[in-house]
């Protein structure tokens, strides 16, 4: 059984947890360090240009159905209003809003000043809710570009890293707290320096960080920064992206779920690569948002999380099998000429100038 979403006649079905689906309350959550729990696996929705919003919504609610309650959406992925229609019938069909936990992301085109509270209240509006429970900054630069460009395609008004102006779009976000439209705020795409000098200056400090993490990019240091300064590490790509779009694939990119670490592990438990690299990352300590809008796939994900752990041999074999290759290298958002995109990720342990 699925659930079903509202139809064009605005009817909704109720939602009917699936037989063979996970029972939400066996999910395992991390504590913010507001008290709020957040569950410790969610649904990414970015389709990557492959799948369509009404694809993605109907993952949503069928998600649900199999016991899924968190879900990862933002302003640009173009598809809030489908997911918002999914959201209202998983509601109406009984899981309580308290039960879901709704991340969105202001872009970057909308930094400027008053912008960000109009983004806020657009994916509201769009998601059908009356707060997100976890809004972020998607990236720490206002560099735009248009859908399906090439990794060669810049904004003409890029710009780097310019702390005051990150400043500006943070108070906007403080402020939605204030206003009760959102219960965290965060931060994504970022780097220690960068972290650094947003912990001096927040009033209201960021609860969690969504960052690139899987087992062939843990970023250690990063990792290690988010946790002692009480923010939670959201991993995007857990499985290592792999049907990412081309302008998201460099030579020399490694595959995750080719890995023979994770391979022999997968084989020797009986189940796809991918679980392993989720349950891996939940026994870390980060929480992944894999995607998928195929129900074979994000049941036996979830089912996955609440197996029997990995043994901490395992743990230790998947440590060893970091390759520092990061997969979402951000080219499009480069602002000189003659950059590399290790410019966009300090490199040098400093924020790269403007
Ligand atoms: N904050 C940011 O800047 C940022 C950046 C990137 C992503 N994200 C978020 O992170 C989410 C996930 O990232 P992602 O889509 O790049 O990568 P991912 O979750 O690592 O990979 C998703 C792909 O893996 C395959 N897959 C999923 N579950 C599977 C399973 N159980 N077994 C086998 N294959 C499976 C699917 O491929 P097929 O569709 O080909 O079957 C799916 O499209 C996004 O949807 C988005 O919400 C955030």
């Amino acid at each position: 059984m699925t659930a079903s979403i509202t139809s064009a006649a605005g009817e909704t079905r109720p939602l009917a947890a699936a037989p063979d689906g996970v029972d939400p309350s066996l999910v395992p959550k991390r504590t913010l360090s507001s008290g709020a729990a957040i569950p410790a696996v969610g649904l990414g929705t970015f389709g990557s240009d492959r799948y369509s919003g009404e694809e993605i919504a109907q993952a949503v609610a069928s998600a649900a159905a199999v016991g899924y309650r968190h879900f990862d959406c933002a302003s640009v992925y173009g598809n809030e209003a489908q997911v918002g229609a999914a959201l209202q019938a998983i509601m109406e069909g009984g899981v309580p809003r308290e039960e879901l936990w709704i991340t969105s992301k202001v872009w970057n085109d909308r930094h400027g000043p008053g912008q960000v509270i109009e983004s806020c209240k657009q994916s509201l509006a769009d998601l059908r809710l009356d707060f997100l429970d976890l809004f972020l900054v998607h990236w720490p630069f206002p560099n735009s570009h248009g859908r399906g460009v090439d990794a060669g395609s810049r904004d003409p008004h890029a710009q780097g890293y310019v702390h005051e102006n990150y400043m500006a779009v943070w108070r906007q976000m403080e402020t939605l707290v204030e206003m009760g439209l959102v219960r965290h705020i965060g931060t994504s795409n970022m780097t220690v320096p960068k972290l650094a000098l947003v912990m001096q200056d927040a009033a209201i400090k960021p609860a969690a960080n969504e960052m690139e993490l899987h087992p062939h990019f843990q970023q250690p240091e990063l990792f290690r920064y988010v946790t002692s300064h009480g923010m939670v590490p959201i991993g995007y790509s857990p499985l290592g992206s792999p049907s990412r779009p081309a302008r998201d694939r460099t030579p020399g990119d490694t595959v995750d779920v080719e890995d023979p670490v994770i391979v022999e592990i997968a084989a020797r438990l009986g189940v796809h690569p991918a679980a392993v690299c989720v349950k891996w990352a939940v026994q870390r300590g980060q929480v992944p948002i894999p995607f998928s809008v195929k129900r074979p796939q994000y049941l036996s994900t979830l089912q996955a999380v609440v197996s029997a752990p990995l043994s901490d041999e395992d743990m230790r074999a998947i440590a060893q099998i970091d390759k520092n290759n990061r997969l979402i290298k951000g080219h499009v958002f480069l602002w000189k000429d003659g950059q590399t995109w290790e410019d966009l990720w300090d490199k040098d342990g400093q924020v790269t100038p403007a």
